[in-house]
This record gives C-alpha cells, structure tokens and sequence, in this order.
C-alpha cells in the first residue's frame, strides 16, 4: 500500500478473523518497528511476541482496554530499555516511534491492529513487569493486538487547521 494512503486510513481494529500471522508476516511486522527513528539511532527497544492463547488471556486480566485479546492472533509487547536509551526518557519516545511504524506497517500488510497502552501508567507497567518478568531496567511501553481484521471502519478527517501555526504561536 502506498505511504500515504496508508497513513490516512489506518484505524484502530479491535476486531478479528480467526486467521493466523504467518512467521514472515510477523518479521516484517517486527522489522519495521526496528526501523523507526530513535534519538541518536539508539534503537532502545526490544519486542515480545505473544502467540499463546493462555498469554493473551492472562493480559486481558491486567488490561482492562485490552479484551479484544480475546480474538486475537498474536499481539507485540514493545519493551523500552533504560541501558540503551541516549539520555533519561528517549525509550519512550522512541518506542512510541516503533510502535506506530508496527501499526502502519500492519494496516499495509491488510492485517488490523490497536495501540494498547501502558507506559506511563505506573499500575500497568507493573503488572506487565510480573507477568512478562522484565528485568528493572526493561520497562513495558506498549502492547499492539494484530489479527486480519473483521470490522472496518470510516475514514476520518482530522486535519484541523486551527492547529496549525506558522513561523510563531
Ligand atoms: C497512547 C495510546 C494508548 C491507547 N490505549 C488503548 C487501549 O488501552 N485500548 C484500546 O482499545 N485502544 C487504545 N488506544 C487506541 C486509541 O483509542 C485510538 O488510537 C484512538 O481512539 C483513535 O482511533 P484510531 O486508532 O482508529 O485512529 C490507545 C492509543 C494510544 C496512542
């Protein structure tokens, strides 16, 4: 799919077939999180891939926005690592970059998927920390749900031009 119409038509689905992701289909999905921008190319990431059944039902447990788990084929927890980040604070920002390449790359690859988060809800981190045991300096960012989509939705317009301002505020 072309960049752009991609970018303007991807959407959160929270809906799913019950078919599966294929292993090349998931590297790519993997790889294009690896190539987003990160402060002075740190690359400050890593990524868990969920495809347990039980594992997708046990996060629903500690999500209360995540039970479109429930139909999921596969979900990628995208992990932010302090050791790794150029200065306090660019794992996050940098993991944010990663996953939306992940969502893009997804929505292309005619696969749906939502951003669910969990940095900076500290209750959330925690509760991925346990369940994923993360060493202290690995911090849960956020978790994308991926299946092929069985709902679809409108495209919406956002641009608003109020929020554009030019040369000063
Ligand atoms: C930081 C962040 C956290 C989010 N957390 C959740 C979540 O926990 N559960 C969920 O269903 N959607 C979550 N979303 C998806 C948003 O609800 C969705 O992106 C927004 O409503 C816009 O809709 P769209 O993705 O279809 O454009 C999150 C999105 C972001 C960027």
């Amino acid at each position: 799919m072309e960049v752009l119409k991609a970018l303007f038509t991807r959407r959160s689905i929270r809906r799913y077939t019950t078919e599966t992701i294929t292993k090349d289909s998931m590297e790519t999905l993997l790889k294009a999180g690896m190539y987003a921008p990160s402060a002075v190319n740190c690359q400050p990431w890593h990524f868990i891939v969920v495809e347990s059944r039980e594992r997708l039902l046990e996060i629903t447990k500690i999500h209360p926005y995540a039970q479109m788990l429930k139909q999921a084929a596969a979900a990628i927890l995208i992990l932010g690592d302090e050791n790794l980040e150029h200065a306090p604070g660019y794992w996050a920002v940098d993991c944010g970059a990663a996953t939306e390449n992940i969502l893009l790359a997804a929505h292309g690859m005619g696969l749906g998927g939502v951003w669910i988060g969990i940095h900076p809800r500290q209750e959330r981190k925690k509760a991925f920390s346990e369940l994923f045991q993360l060493p202290s300096h690995i911090h849960p960012f956020a978790l994308v749900s991926l299946g092929y989509p069985a709902e679809t939705k409108e495209v919406e317009n956002r641009f608003v031009r109020d929020k554009v301002h030019y040369n000063q505020w």
